[in-house]
């Protein structure tokens, strides 16, 4: 979800106004899945490196993201959307990781969709700690060196068990995956478009799903077309 901030300086805005509107344009998107077929869908709220901002643009996140997720749970739970952040969560602000895990428990039944919130995630981080997991249970004889296979990789992954993503979309015109999702996204249809986040709306996604479809699948193998995949 990039571009809220040029989006808003475009404007003569604060960035936090961008942050909001941001946050406005994911609530259409996230309704929308069940009807468009989608059963996952992860976002990019903050990474790892998002600290480096100042440190008023930091707070001011935090402070949405805890606003957002009191806000959004109880109805993102009737909708029977699950819940699941992802990333160093011992980071956050004290109340923020409460908020959190208050939304996981009253969600974690829910099969309509799986919506993950990458939160202070990284992938290098991510699969740096799979590493360290699959040392430990080596070390503890849970698994031999032999049983490390990418299944069992990914198993230690924060996304497991979820699937792999299918499509990937990047707004804000940057054409690179900044530090995300990197282990699962190696055989994703990636779609990047120039307009920023809070003017994405469910007719890009619609869009974007029908460029999808259009896209030639192979998993390094012979023709497979997305919409036969
Ligand atoms: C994306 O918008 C949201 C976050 C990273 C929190 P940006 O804040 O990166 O917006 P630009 O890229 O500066 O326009
Ligand atoms: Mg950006």
């Amino acid at each position: 979800m990039d571009g809220n901030g040029r989006w808003a300086e475009n404007r003569g805005k604060n960035r936090i106004i961008g942050h909001i509107k941001g946050a406005d344009a994911l609530r259409p998107v996230v309704e929308n899945c069940p009807r468009l077929g989608i059963g996952y869908l992860t976002v990019y709220a903050f990474s790892s490196e998002n600290w480096k901002r100042p440190p008023s643009e930091v707070c001011q996140l935090m402070g949405l993201f805890e606003e957002y997720i009191l806000k959004e749970t109880h109805r993102l739970n009737k909708m029977g959307v699950k819940l699941r952040f992802i990333g160093n969560r011992h980071m956050l602000p004290n109340s923020l990781q409460k908020v959190i895990a208050w939304a996981e428990k009253m969600t974690e039944s829910n099969t309509v969709l799986g919506m993950q919130v990458a939160l202070n995630y990284g992938a290098r981080d991510e699969i740096v700690n799979a590493a360290r997991k699959l040392v430990c249970w080596v070390a503890d004889n849970q698994i031999t060196e032999e049983d490390i296979t990418c299944e069992r990789f990914a198993s230690a992954l924060e996304t497991t068990p979820w699937p792999d993503p299918d499509l990937f979309i990047r707004t804000g015109g940057e054409k690179r995956l900044s530090n995300y999702l990197l282990w699962q996204l190696s055989y994703t249809e990636l779609i990047f478009l120039d307009i920023y986040w809070p003017d994405f709306t469910v007719q890009d996604l619609e869009r974007a799903i029908e460029t999808y479809y259009e896209r030639e699948r192979r998993f390094g193998g012979m023709t497979c077309l997305a919409s036969s995949a």
